[in-house]
C-alpha cells in the first residue's frame, strides 16, 4: 500500500492493537504488584494510550510531532519512584517508542566532573548509555548550585537540555526528587520545566498501604506474618512513621529483612525442635516486637507500670 495520508476507509481495531503489543499485561501487572499509587497508575495508563494511538497514527501516515515524554517524579524516599521508572521504561519499549528500554539511573556525581573539562565527557558517556531507554536523574536539583557561579553542574544541564530536545524520539529523561526542592529547581531552570511533559507526584503511603506492601513483599519471599505478628507489625508501622529517617516502602523492606534475621536466629536457637515448612515461613510477634522501634514505647509502658507499682 502506497499512500501519503490515510485512506478514510481504513479501520483500526484498538483491542487487537492493544493485545498485539501486550501492554495490557504490563498495566494489570502494575496494578497488582504496586499497592496504592492510584494517580500514578492513571497517569501511566494515559501515557500508554497516547503512545498506542501515536503508533497507529504513524502506521496510517498521519504524521505528527514526536510526543515529549520527559517526566519529573516528585515524592519522599521510598514512595516507588525508581520502581515506576522501570515499569515506564518497559512500556515505552513495548510500544516501540525507545529501542532498548533500559533505565540508567544517575545522580550529580555521575554527570558532573571535579575539574575543568571533565563534565562534558562524563555527561555524554551517561547519555550514550541511556540512549534508547530512560535516563533517571535522582535528586536532580543537585545539578544546580545557585551559590557557586562557576559550578560545572551548569555544563551538564546545558548538554542535557540540548539532548532532551534533539533526541526525544529515542531518550526519555526522568528527573526525580523531593517536591519542594524540585519546584525551586524548575523555577531557576525554566529550560527543564518547559521540556517536561509529565509531572507525577508520589504521595506518602498510608498505614494500611504500608501493611499491604509488607504482606506483598513477604508473599514474594515465601514468608508470612502469624496473626499476632501482623497485629504487632500494625503497631510497628504506626510507631516507625513518627520516627526519624522514615522512608515509606523502603523502611518496610528494611524492617522485614531484620525480622527475617531475628526469625532465623530464633529458629536456630532451638536445634532440637522439629520444624515444619509453616514454622520456617512464619514471622512471629516476638520477631517484630524485638525491634528498637518499640524501645521508646516499651519504656513508656515500663514507666507506666513502675508508676502503678509504686
Ligand atoms: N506501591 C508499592 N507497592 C509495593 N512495593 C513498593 C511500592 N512502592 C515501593 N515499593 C518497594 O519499596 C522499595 C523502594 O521503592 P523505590 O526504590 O521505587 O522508591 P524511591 O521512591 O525510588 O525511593 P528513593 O527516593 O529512596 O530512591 C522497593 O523495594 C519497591 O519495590
Ligand atoms: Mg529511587
Amino acid at each position: 500500500m502506497d499512500m501519503d495520508t490515510a485512506d478514510m476507509t481504513d479501520t483500526v481495531n484498538l483491542r487487537e492493537e492493544l493485545e498485539a503489543v501486550g501492554i495490557e499485561e504490563i498495566l494489570t501487572q502494575l496494578d497488582r504488584e504496586l499497592i496504592g499509587l492510584a494517580p500514578v497508575k492513571t497517569r501511566i495508563r494515559e501515557i500508554a494510550s497516547l503512545l498506542l494511538i501515536e503508533r497507529i497514527r504513524k502506521r496510517l501516515n498521519l504524521t505528527s510531532e514526536v510526543p515529549t515524554l520527559h517526566m519529573s517524579f516528585t515524592g519522599n524516599p521510598g514512595t516507588g519512584k525508581t520502581t515506576v521508572a522501570l515499569r515506564i521504561a518497559s512500556i515505552l519499549h513495548r510500544l516501540g517508542f525507545v529501542r532498548r528500554g533500559q533505565v540508567v539511573s544517575v545522580t550529580r556525581d555521575e554527570l558532573v566532573g571535579q575539574y575543568i573539562g571533565h563534565t562534558a565527557p562524563k555527561t555524554k558517556e551517561v547519555l550514550k548509555k541511556a540512549m534508547g531507554g530512560v535516563l533517571f536523574i535522582d535528586e536532580a536539583y543537585y545539578l544546580h548550585r545557585p551559590d557557586n557561579e562557576r559550578d560545572y553542574g551548569q555544563e551538564a544541564i546545558e548538554i542535557l537540555l540540548q539532548v532532551m530536545e534533539s533526541q526525544r524520539e529515542d531518550l526519555v529523561v526522568i528527573l526525580a526528587g523531593y517536591g519542594d526542592r524540585m519546584d525551586k529547581f524548575f523555577a531557576s531552570n525554566p529550560g527543564f520545566r518547559s521540556r517536561i511533559a509529565h509531572h507525577i507526584d508520589f504521595p506518602d503511603y498510608s498505614e494500611p498501604e504500608l501493611l499491604a506492601i509488607a504482606e506483598l513483599m513477604l508473599g514474594d519471599m515465601n514468608y508470612k506474618f502469624s496473626a499476632d505478628a501482623r497485629e504487632a507489625f500494625i503497631r510497628y508501622i504506626a510507631l516507625r512513621k513518627t520516627q526519624p529517617l522514615f522512608s515509606n516502602a523502603r523502611s518496610i523492606r528494611n524492617a522485614l529483612d531484620r525480622m527475617r534475621l531475628r526469625q532465623a536466629n530464633r529458629l536456630v536457637a532451638d536445634l532440637d525442635r522439629v520444624l515444619t515448612a509453616d514454622d520456617i515461613m512464619s514471622l512471629e510477634a516476638s520477631d517484630v516486637l524485638a525491634s528498637r522501634v518499640f524501645l521508646k514505647d516499651r519504656s513508656t509502658v515500663r514507666s507506666a507500670e513502675q508508676a502503678r507499682d509504686r
